[in-house]
Parts: structure tokens; sequence; C-alpha cells
């Protein structure tokens, strides 16, 4: 299949080109400044005649968009309308990337593709908003929410951590949050298999388990840096801009009607990626074969 990857410079998209290459498709890839989405006639003259159009392209700074929401709602929101409308006007299916952040998360249950949403954040909002604005364009498309990604081409709470871990004693990380961290070459494995399914509607695609951001760290320091201790603080005590929803974990029953397989479990992802990485004690990064 030719496949076009919006926001292929992304964490998220750069290992979904990978995956797709390895796969054996031929990928276009767009990103700023090549493209802007939030240009109508840039994005319909870009896009070429392809199978379909991934969207990975997103407004994903949480925090900034609470003071930025003209900006975040210019790429989440019209910026997803303006690639669903190219789509469904060159007849492309769209298979656009959203977040567990279109729910509240007030619930101790996870969130199947049926449940209502009720973003608690700017950047959530902008994320539903763009979700409406896919569905509403009259074409093809299929819905991917997925969430807590971390990946080796981007900035992520492993990283963070992994670096706090190397500066201080002792690190506090919220334990009143709970996710499924997704390591996004899994997600990206995933997304190639969608494709060849030629699904539709709304999947969510996540790690299996779920844990809070505090034992998810605890896992990264045992891995890593044994000694450091990890402590765990209220979303109250880190005073962040945006809200958090505290229970944001997706169900993923449909993706696995639809793949007849499960995700891997986030502590499979954490080892992979810190394996691929090097960051496992007595290990090297991959592709270091030759420095
Ligand atoms: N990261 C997470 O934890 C998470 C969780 C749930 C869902 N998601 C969703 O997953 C998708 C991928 O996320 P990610 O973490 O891979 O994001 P990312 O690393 O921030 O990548 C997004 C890419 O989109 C580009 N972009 C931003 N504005 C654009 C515009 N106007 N036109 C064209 N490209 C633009 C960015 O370019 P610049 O870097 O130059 O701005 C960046 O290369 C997004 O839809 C995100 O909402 C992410």
């Amino acid at each position: 299949m030719k496949i076009a990857i919006l926001g292929a410079r992304g964490m998220l998209g750069r290992d979904l080109g990978d995956i797709c290459r390895a796969a054996g498709h031929e990928t276009v890839e767009y990103d700023l400044p090549g493209l802007d989405l939030t240009d109508p006639p840039w994005v319909f003259r870009t896009i070429p005649k392809c199978d379909w159009v991934v969207n990975c392209a997103a407004y994903t700074d949480v925090d900034g968009a609470q003071s930025h929401r003209g900006e975040a709602f210019a790429v989440n929101c019209d910026g997803a309308r303006n690639v669903a409308r190219a789509c469904a006007r060159k007849r492309i299916r769209l298979l656009h990337i959203s977040t567990d952040y279109v729910f509240n998360g007030y619930r101790s249950t996870p969130y199947s593709e049926n449940d209502e949403p009720d973003p608690i954040n700017i950047y959530g909002a902008s994320k539903l908003a763009g979700e409406k604005a896919v569905k509403g364009e009259g074409g093809r498309y299929a819905i991917v929410r997925t969430q807590a990604l971390f990946g080796r081409h981007g900035h992520n709470f492993v990283k963070a951590v992994i670096r706090l871990l190397q500066q201080k004693d002792s690190v506090g990380v919220v334990v009143d949050q709970v996710t499924c961290p997704t390591y996004t070459r899994h997600l990206a494995e995933a997304i190639e298999g969608l494709l060849q399914l030629d699904v539709t509607g709304v999947v969510h695609v996540s790690a299996e388990g779920e844990c809070s951001w505090y034992r998810f760290a605890r896992e990264i320091a045992s891995c890593v840096r044994p000694a450091v201790e990890i402590k765990p603080i209220t979303s109250v005590d880190l005073g962040r801009p945006a809200p958090r929803p505290p229970y944001a974990v997706l169900d993923k029953k449909r993706f696995t009607l639809l793949t007849g397989r499960k995700m891997p479990h986030w502590q499979q992802g954490l080892h992979e990626y810190l394996r691929e990485e090097g960051l496992l004690p007595g290990e090297r990064a991959a592709g270091d074969e030759n420095r």
C-alpha cells in the first residue's frame, strides 16, 4: 500500500514510517515546515493519491494548550478538518490519531469507544473537536485513540525520569493519575495492522495493563538506577497548568476483536524501549554495533 504520514517527524510518526516501510509499504512523509495542516489549500494540494493518510500531526503540549487555546484548536481541530476534507474529496481513507484525554477520567473502569467523552483540559477539548471534524467530512475514516506514549524519537516521560534519576537522590512522581504507558513502536505495529484490515470507526489502542505514573517511574528506576528513591506525590503537589484525567485507561476489546490479538503489556514496552536505547545495564543501543 502507499501510505501518506502527516507529522512524520514526530515521536509516533517516525516509528510508523519505519514500521510501514519494514512491512513493505511505500510511504510519503510530511511535517512542518513542508506541510502546515492549518493551511487548507496547502493540505489539499499536498496530499497525494494513496491508499491511506495517517494523521499523526498535532499540537501536543498539554500544559501549553491551556494558555494557547487558539494554536491547539488550529492544529488539532481545524487542521484535522482540513486533512479529512482533502481525503474525503480525493476518496482516500484517513486514519486519525486521538487521545485518552477526551475522557474526564472520573471513573474507575476502562473507557470503551462508546463511552461519552468529556475532556477536562484544552488539549483534550481540541482533540475531541478534531474527532468530530473528521467524522463530519463524510469521508471514510478510522480514529485511533491512544495514550501515554514513549518512543525513541521524541521527548517523553521515560527520558525525563532517567534524566532526573541521574541528577537526584529522590524523585517525586504523581500517584493519582492512572494510565497505560504505550511504546510507540508497539502502537505503530498495531496501526499498520489496522490499515491492512481496512478498519473504520473509533478504536482504542494502548498497552495492556495499567499503572500510575509513580508505579511507571519505579519500574524505570528499578531497571536503570535502583538506588534512587521514587516518592509518591499528588497532582496538586505537582501543580501543572492542565488538569489530567485521574483514571484514563482505554478498553481495548474492540482492538482485540478486530485483530485477534492483545497489545503488549506496558512493562514489556518499557523493557524493549530501554533495551533498544541501550539503557539496560550491560546492553548497547540498537544500531550501535558499528559505532
Ligand atoms: N505523546 C502522547 O503521550 C500522546 C498521547 C495520546 C495521544 N497522542 C496523539 O498521538 C499523535 C502523535 O503524538 P506524538 O507524541 O508523536 O506527537 P509529536 O512528537 O509532538 O509529533 C507531532 C508532529 O506534528 C507536527 N506538527 C505540529 N503542528 C503541525 C502543523 N500545523 N502542521 C503539520 N505538522 C504539525 C509536529 O511538528 P513540530 O515538532 O515542529 O511542532 C510534530 O512533528 C498526536 O495526534 C497526539 O495527539 C499522543
